[in-house]
């Protein structure tokens, strides 16, 4: 259960949504101005995955998947910008677990119960002290269910995919708008569809629609939202 509660510089964010929704620029930046740590899970799942295809391991064989989680040792950790670094076993892979490869089997990986529970585990160690911005798929349901500020952020899937393709563009990836489109739903798909904590909308989140705010506008709400709860401060 999360550790979050309503004590000063406890406070938990949770962004939960689709793919490509904008949350993990919007994640990092509400951390970055409110000073809190900022935790990407789906990171974790992408960095597993990565393994599993380096070392050949079946993304269906849950008892490997479970053992190849615990030998990764995937940490997150930060560079002099404050730029999310993934680490495996002390290796950067941060550029690694953005390609197209991994993007289309992470949901595979994702789906696993018992890999769930190792990671969620692990989330929670991360959000123990609160002032956490943190951003995934179950984070409002299951991670922190308790977290005090929930964000459900989506947008068109059009939207969704024309982000996609200029995020990967600057990192001179170049993926058809067509296939991107294709991968999102079948991601929102597996994503939503899958038995062990499906993105589902949490009761007590407050949903934005990104399609036509800026990222700043999202990230003012945000951040607004955060300081209206109660009165703390935060730096
Ligand atoms: O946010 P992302 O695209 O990096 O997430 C990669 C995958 O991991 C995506 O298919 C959903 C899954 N995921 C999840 O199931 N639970 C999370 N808390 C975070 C991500």
């Amino acid at each position: 259960m999360s550790n979050c509660n309503m004590q000063e510089a406890k406070i938990c964010v949770a962004i939960d949504g689709p793919s490509g929704a904008g949350k993990s620029t919007i994640a990092r930046l509400v951390a970055k101005e409110l000073g809190f740590l900022y935790v990407d899970t789906g990171a974790m799942y992408r960095a597993l995955t990565l393994e599993a295809l380096k070392s050949g391991v079946n993304l269906n064989d849950e008892q490997r998947m479970i053992k190849l989680a615990q030998e990764s040792k995937i940490t997150l950790g930060f560079d002099q910008n404050n730029f999310l670094r993934v680490l495996v076993k002390g290796e950067d892979v941060t550029d690694k677990i953005r390609q197209p490869e991994v993007s289309r089997y992470v949901s595979y990986a994702a789906r696993l119960p018992k890999v769930r529970e190792y990671m969620v585990s692990q989330q929670r160690q991360m959000a123990k002290q609160g002032r956490v911005v943190m951003e995934g798929r179950d984070i409002g349901t299951v991670v922190l269910p308790n977290a005090e500020v929930k964000i459900f952020l989506t947008a068109n899937q059009f939207t969704r995919a024309s982000r996609r393709q200029m995020q990967l563009a600057k990192e001179n990836v170049y993926v058809d708008l067509e296939q991107l489109n294709q991968e999102i739903a079948t991601r929102d798909y597996l994503d939503s569809s899958r038995i062990t904590a499906p993105l589902v909308l949490a009761q007590d989140a407050e949903v934005i629609d990104g399609s036509s705010l800026s990222i700043e506008q999202v990230v003012e709400l945000i951040v607004k939202k955060v300081k209206s709860y109660g009165k703390h401060s935060f730096r």
